[in-house]
């Protein structure tokens, strides 16, 4: 696992998303895994800001993102799919049809997990996946406890997970208690990964990944067995490493 220190969260978004559309660019055609929450924003708009300047087409790229909450409809504002629409898609030219995120609204959640992961197969897997981790050390939604085996799967969210996240609902009763995430094999199998970390609130998650034992209980922690996998990590997120 290769770490690049950067020294701020500008920084870290600048850096993955220049990596980004290098990767776009030079691939003829290319599988991008995504993800949501606050990590990634600032990767997002550096895309948006290159496709504005440079063009950069989106034209060849699919894309499979690593999650959604169960029973938030495509056009709730807290629906990842509309966070994925809001923040990226719907600013440059990816063929919406070239765009993956589970359903979280479908009653056979099951069939939606098969046909998920057996789409990413068809697909010839993923290139390059981006994450963001949970201060808990989660990655996607897999939870502490998370078998390291998993396909993509319906997840019970963590208590903390739900607290993290109430920052974007009304209250903490709205926030989803379930979810479908790609599991750590899904995610493992991908060419290349790039993880993003930011913040003192990631500083405990940071450390665990750099000093700890690769274990199921810190689901982040296999990362540091993929072949090719890049943390990029801002100064904050650092301080309790140093
Ligand atoms: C999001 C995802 C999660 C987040 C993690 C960190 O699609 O899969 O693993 O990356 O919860 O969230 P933020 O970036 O909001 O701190």
């Amino acid at each position: 696992m290769k770490i690049i220190e950067v020294k701020n969260y500008q920084e870290m978004s600048q850096t993955a998303a220049k990596y980004i559309i290098n990767k776009v660019k030079n691939s003829p055609k290319l599988t991008l895994g995504l993800a949501t929450g606050g990590t990634p924003t600032g990767v997002y708009q550096q895309l948006i800001e290159d496709y504005k300047q440079n063009h950069t087409s989106y034209a060849h790229v699919t894309s499979f993102n690593l999650d959604e909450y169960i029973g938030l409809a495509k056009d709730n504002p807290n629906s990842y799919y509309h966070y994925m629409v809001e923040n990226l898609f719907k600013h440059i030219n990816i063929a919406p049809e070239h765009t993956h995120i589970p359903s979280g609204m479908n009653l056979d959640l099951q069939a939606v997990c098969n046909e998920y992961e057996s789409k990413i197969l068809e697909q010839g897997g993923i290139d390059l996946q981006l994450l963001g981790i949970g201060s808990n050390g989660h990655i996607g939604f897999n939870e502490p406890g998370t078998s390291f085996q998993a396909k993509t799967h319906v997840v019970d969210l963590a208590p903390s997970t739900r607290e993290a996240n109430a920052r974007y609902f009304n209250k903490i009763e709205e926030v989803p208690t379930q979810a479908i995430t790609m599991g750590i094999q899904t995610i493992f199998k991908s060419k290349e990964i790039l993880l993003l970390i930011s913040g003192k609130e990631k500083q405990d998650a940071m450390a665990k990944l750099l000093n700890g034992d690769v274990t199921e209980s810190f689901p982040a922690s296999i990362l540091k067995q993929h072949p090719n996998a890049t943390v990029i990590a801002d100064e904050k997120a650092l301080l309790g490493v140093k």
